[in-house]
């Protein structure tokens, strides 16, 4: 087992709801030292209601986004941003269509682009053009995946394509009419792209992520668990409930 330096910060919230008004307070703070933040934006249903916490001050008048960037982790590769599973979709129902972001400030990875591996290489040069990432906001797969970062990922990896494990595209059906349907790869920030993050929030919901907590929370850091290289981070809030 690798020697364990982590300085990752744990809170443990009562609730979901919780914990998304906690995730969402420190991208308000963010927001309100700098009006000019780069945020980058995870999907899935952990972050859902932090976006909520998120629409509610901007509706309130409490924050604008104007001036503000984003970059998503990951899309699939294969269907195109109207189709409802994708993540280009997801973000617009759940935040963008909500909030005052400018259009061309919001940057979701083109999983229906014809050069992938261009697309990749030009994300990352994106990023760093906007200054690089103030706060990366995560979930976490049950196989401990960032982004669609899978086990065996080397930490080394800037945005780059990805086949899908069985088990996260089984974890993912929900969003698909069936099994057949759910997109064999994807394009996402790599592991590098994410640690080059200055500040990095992940949440961590519900039962079925109790052995993916356990195994972050031991502190062992190996790419058999995507999520453990976060343990060289040197700003890392993990916000947790519903596990012990
Ligand atoms: P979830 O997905 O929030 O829907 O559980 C997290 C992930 O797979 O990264």
């Amino acid at each position: 087992m690798a020697s364990v330096n982590t300085n990752m910060k744990w809170i443990e919230a009562a609730s979901y709801e919780e914990m998304s008004k906690m995730g969402a307070a420190i991208f308000k703070e963010q927001l309100k030292q700098v009006k000019t933040s780069v945020f980058g934006m995870a999907t899935g249903s952990t972050p859902e209601g932090l976006y909520k916490e998120l629409v509610k001050a901007y509706e309130a008048g409490e924050l604008s986004f104007a001036e503000a960037k984003s970059f998503n982790l990951d899309e699939y590769i294969g269907i195109t941003p109207e189709n409802k599973a994708s993540y280009h979709y997801f973000m617009d129902e759940n935040l963008f269509a909500h909030i005052d972001m400018k259009r061309e400030n919001i940057h979701v990875p083109a999983g229906s682009s014809e050069d992938i591996e261009k697309t990749a290489t030009d994300y990352d040069a994106a990023i760093a053009t906007a200054g690089g990432i103030d706060i990366q906001l995560l979930g976490i797969g049950v196989n401990g995946h960032i982004g669609f970062n899978e086990p065996g990922t080397a930490f080394e990896l800037g945005t780059n394509v990805v086949e899908l494990t069985q088990s996260t595209r089984e974890a993912n059906q929900i969003y698909f009419d069936s099994i057949d349907d759910v997109p064999t790869h994807a394009i996402t920030m790599g592991i590098q792209t994410i640690m080059n993050a200055k500040k990095v929030v992940l949440l961590i919901s519900g039962a079925s992520k109790q052995e993916a907590y356990e195994r972050l929370h031991s502190g062992e850091i190996t790419t058999d668990f995507p999520a453990s290289a976060l343990h060289n981070h040197k700003d890392v809030t993990v916000i947790y409930t519903g596990v012990k």
